[in-house]
């Protein structure tokens, strides 16, 4: 079922467009990987989808509820608010503006947090969890929305092997159940295991299954001169590529 559709998109703030000629569907069970190098217009192409930046060509049809897990702001992380609460904001939006989130929408809530396997983690101060708790606490959120298309910004920057291996299964059993997920990463042997790549770079460069997208000369189309070879192996990736090892 295609839950996103997208055609002949442009995008921009006012001056030339930052991505154009996008064009590409998200059906439920679907794991997609959003390849670009830094500025290559993958966050903006979220806001898009988001609905906070009106296209500047093409149409966007998604009729369902998007979720999103944003790149993670540091910046944003000094108020007091707990685990709960954070999961709790995804039920804000679909209740009417006189309500206040009460008990069905708290035990949702505590639902989703143990359904991302953070029930333990729920009065904890947002702030103090480790980054890749904090990415889960936001799925959680999301799953509280009832999001049928999850959109989540370089969820695995950053975090450590244990972390990204909890977020890859969620990630799984979230596409397992139906929904649609667009998941912008710089690690193309990632992509490689899920069920399509959308590769941008000031434009759409390709889009399709993994097997036949991620050629050469699409990556370095994608990520331009940015490029290294694995010796032996054939394979590119793109030179930023690592995994740091900070707290996860
Ligand atoms: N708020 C903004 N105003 C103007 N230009 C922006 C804004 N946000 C991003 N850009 C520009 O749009 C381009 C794409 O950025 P972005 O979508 O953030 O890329 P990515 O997420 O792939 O790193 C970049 O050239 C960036 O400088
Ligand atoms: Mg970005």
């Amino acid at each position: 079922m295609t839950r996103v559709r997208v055609e002949g998109l442009a995008a921009g703030y006012g001056g030339a467009p930052v991505l154009r000629d996008v064009a590409f569907e998200l059906r439920g069970g679907d794991r997609v990987g959003l390849l670009g190098p830094n500025g290559g217009g993958k966050t903006t192409l979220f806001r898009v989808l988001l609905g906070e930046l009106r296209p500047l060509a093409g149409t966007v049809e998604a009729p369902g509820r998007i979720g999103v897990v944003p790149q993670t702001e540091r910046s944003r992380l000094d108020f007091p608010v707990s685990a709960l609460d954070v999961a709790l904001m995804g039920a804000v939006s679909r209740l009417p503006w006189w309500r206040r989130p009460g008990r069905a929408e708290r035990g949702a809530a505590r639902e989703a947090l143990t359904a991302v396997g953070l029930a333990a983690e729920a009065d904890a101060t947002f702030g103090d969890l480790s980054g890749g708790q904090r990415q889960r606490v936001l799925v959680a959120r999301a799953l509280v929305q009832d999001a049928s298309v999850v959109l989540l910004d370089e969820p695995f920057t950053g975090m450590d092997a244990a972390s990204a291996e909890r977020l890859e299964a969620l990630l799984r059993r979230l596409a397992a159940e139906g929904r649609a997920l667009l998941i912008a990463t710089h690690d193309v042997d990632q992509a490689r295991g899920w069920d399509r790549v959308l590769c941008v770079n000031g434009r759409q460069v390709a889009f399709g299954p993994p097997g036949d997208v991620l050629t050469r000369e699409v990556l370095q189309a994608t990520y331009g001169g940015a490029i290294v070879e694995i010796p032996g192996g054939g394979a590119v990736l793109p030179a930023h590529h690592h995994h740091d090892h900070a707290a996860g």
